[in-house]
This record gives C-alpha cells, sequence and structure tokens, in this order.
C-alpha cells in the first residue's frame, strides 16, 4: 500500500504555503534540513543561536514563542547567516564572538575558536596556582590567540602580570581587542608580545606558570578535520611539525629558563601524545616529575610539571 503524500504546508520543514507568515518553529526546522542537506548534521543548536541572534533575544526565548511570525526583515537578517553556515563557516565566526569560562571573547578567522578542553587547562592551572595561596603571580601564555588563556587567568587567578605571546600580529589585533573588553583591574594585568615561543620574552625575565595551548596537529591529522576547521581556522594554530610535537618540545625545553623555582608548566596536549610529553619533561633536566591530567571526555590531554631545583 502506497501511502498518500502529506500536502507540502503539513510539512514542518516546507517553506509556508504563499501568503502565510513564516514562523519561529517552522524557520527553525526548515533550517535544521537545509544544513543536513548540505552535509551539517545536528545543524538545529547553529540555526537557533542564528535565529536567536537575528531576533536579538536568547534561544530559551526561542523556545517560548515558536508560533511567532518571523517578519520579511527579518528573514532577509536571516538567510545571510544561514548561508554562510551551509558555507561551512564556523557558528563563532558568523556571530563573531565565542564563550569561553567567564569571558565572551571576539573571535574571527585570525584566531583559532577557543575550545572547551582548554577551558580545562585554565581550571588546571587556576587550582594549582590558588594551592600556593600567593598573590601578584605572574604567566605567560605562549601562543596566546584569541587570548582565551591569559585573559581569563588575569580576571580569575591571583596574577599581577600575565604576557600572552603569539608570532601572529594578526591574532594579537583580535587579543588586544579582547583585553579592551575586560573590566580595568584586570586589563591592566595582561600585557601582549609578538615573537616566537618564549624567544618573545625579555632575557632574564621570569614567570611562576607558562601554559601553552600550542599547536600540535599532525598534517595527516590536519587533512582529516572538518572543513569548519580546515577551510576556516588558522592552519598556523593547529598544525605542527615533528608527528605534532615539534613545539611542545620546544616548550619543554625552553621552560625551565623561563620558570622560577616551584614554578609550573601546564600544556595541553593531543589525543595520545601525553605519554610522549611526559618522557620529553623526565627527559629534560629542571623539570619535576609530569602530572598526566585527563578532560571531560576522560582522553588524557593535560601535562604539567614543575621547576625543579638546579636547572
Ligand atoms: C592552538 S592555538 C591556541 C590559541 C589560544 N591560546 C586558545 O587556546 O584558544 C595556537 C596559537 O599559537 C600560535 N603559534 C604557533 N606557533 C607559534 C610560535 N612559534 N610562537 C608563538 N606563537 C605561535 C598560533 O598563532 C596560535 O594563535
Amino acid at each position: 500500500m502506497t501511502s498518500t503524500p502529506r500536502p507540502a504546508f503539513d510539512d514542518p520543514v516546507s517553506p509556508p504555503p504563499p501568503g502565510s507568515p513564516w514562523t519561529v518553529l517552522r524557520l527553525l526546522r526548515w533550517s535544521t534540513q537545509y544544513l543536513a542537506e548540505k552535509g551539517i548534521n545536528d545543524g538545529r543548536l547553529d540555526v537557533e543561536h542564528l535565529l536567536a541572534h537575528v531576533l536579538d533575544t536568547t534561544r530559551l526565548e526561542l523556545y517560548l514563542a515558536f508560533e511567532r511570525p518571523v517578519g520579511p526583515d527579518e528573514l532577509e537578517r536571516f538567510k545571510p547567516l544561514l548561508l554562510q553556515r551551509a558555507g561551512r563557516k564556523p557558528l563563532q565566526y558568523i556571530l563573531g564572538r565565542a564563550h569561553f569560562r567567564e569571558l565572551e571573547l571576539e573571535v574571527d578567522p585570525r584566531v583559532l575558536i577557543p575550545r572547551p578542553e582548554t577551558e580545562e587547562l585554565v581550571e588546571a592551572v587556576l587550582a594549582r596556582v590558588r594551592e600556593w595561596g600567593r598573590e601578584g603571580l605572574s604567566a605567560v601564555d605562549v601562543g596566546t590567540g584569541s587570548g582565551a588563556i591569559a585573559l581569563s587567568l588575569a580576571r580569575e587567578g591571583p596574577f599581577g602580570r600575565v604576557v600572552g605571546v603569539d608570532r601572529s600580529a594578526a591574532a594579537l589585533e583580535v587579543a588586544r581587542a579582547n583585553r579592551a573588553r575586560l573590566d580595568e583591574s584586570a586589563r591592566e594585568v595582561v600585557e601582549f608580545r609578538e615573537g616566537d615561543l618564549l624567544d618573545a620574552l625579555e632575557p632574564a625575565e621570569t614567570f611562576d606558570v607558562v601554559v601553552s595551548n600550542p599547536p600540535y596537529v599532525t598534517q595527516e591529522e590536519y587533512a582529516e578535520l572538518a572543513p569548519e576547521v580546515r577551510e576556516w581556522e588558522p592552519s598556523e594554530a593547529l598544525v605542527a611539525s615533528g608527528e605534532g610535537l615539534h613545539v611542545l618540545q620546544r616548550l619543554i625545553q625552553d621552560a625551565p629558563e623561563v620558570l622560577r623555582a616551584g614554578g609550573l608548566l601546564a600544556l595541553e596536549v593531543g589525543s595520545g601524545q601525553a605519554e610522549g610529553v611526559a618522557d620529553a619533561i623526565r627527559n629534560r633536566a629542571g623539570l619535576g616529575a609530569p602530572v598526566t591530567l585527563r578532560d571531560l571526555s576522560g582522553r588524557d590531554r593535560i601535562v604539567m610539571a614543575h621547576r625543579s631545583d638546579g636547572t
């Protein structure tokens, strides 16, 4: 038995019949289906964010207004955003902002979109330095990108000085714009510098914390990443040579030179890299025993060590 096709106007993913308005629910469903046809599954959440942005409301409010008509002007503003998302542009670049811990950061393709794992790196650093019970600490965030780590440490931690380093001048423009959004007390703590890893620091400049989420993706892994990452995010923020370990190894080599005695080195690493990074730390005189922490998905993603005496 063949079933009778439902009339198009009854189908929630079809455009409304001529003369009837789009409603919030119909537009959400239709757009989610549209993204699915473009190869983006699970697009509903992004569509909700885009429509909430256009209607100047929240996702929760959308749920309370499913039958609200969406006017022609609103539709005209929504369409280009949906088309950008269909072109695989990440939601955060379309909206120009990303949430990171307590911060709303400006982001665009000059900087990596900060990831939830990196929020955990910040959490791990804050937990450790709070145990010290001291104020006015200093930190350097190597490869600062949007400034996510440096600005969070300044806002949330007992820091009197935080230096964010990046070799990308374009990324530092974004980081500086994000610093300008902080409260004055936190803003004054942070300084950004252009340069190559720890070479960007002054001779004899030392810190209580060296923290980094450096590039650690191999070329082979990079080729397999989603178009959102490959086509939009800066590749120099992601890819490192030597099985993805080159930048991490340089940081481990150089960190004891800039860490104060007892200071903390905290590194985000890729899946499967923690053991190799821990070994590199064990082989570096001046660094104590490495500690590996898991992220919320249970993968070893953070490796930490203290500067030991006798560097
Ligand atoms: C994975 S992103 C991290 C961005 C930001 N810290 C975050 O966690 O979202 C790595 C950053 O390191 C920077 N970078 C790569 N190689 C570098 C180098 N040799 N010296 C300084 N910065 C570098 C890139 O420009 C990029 O901003």
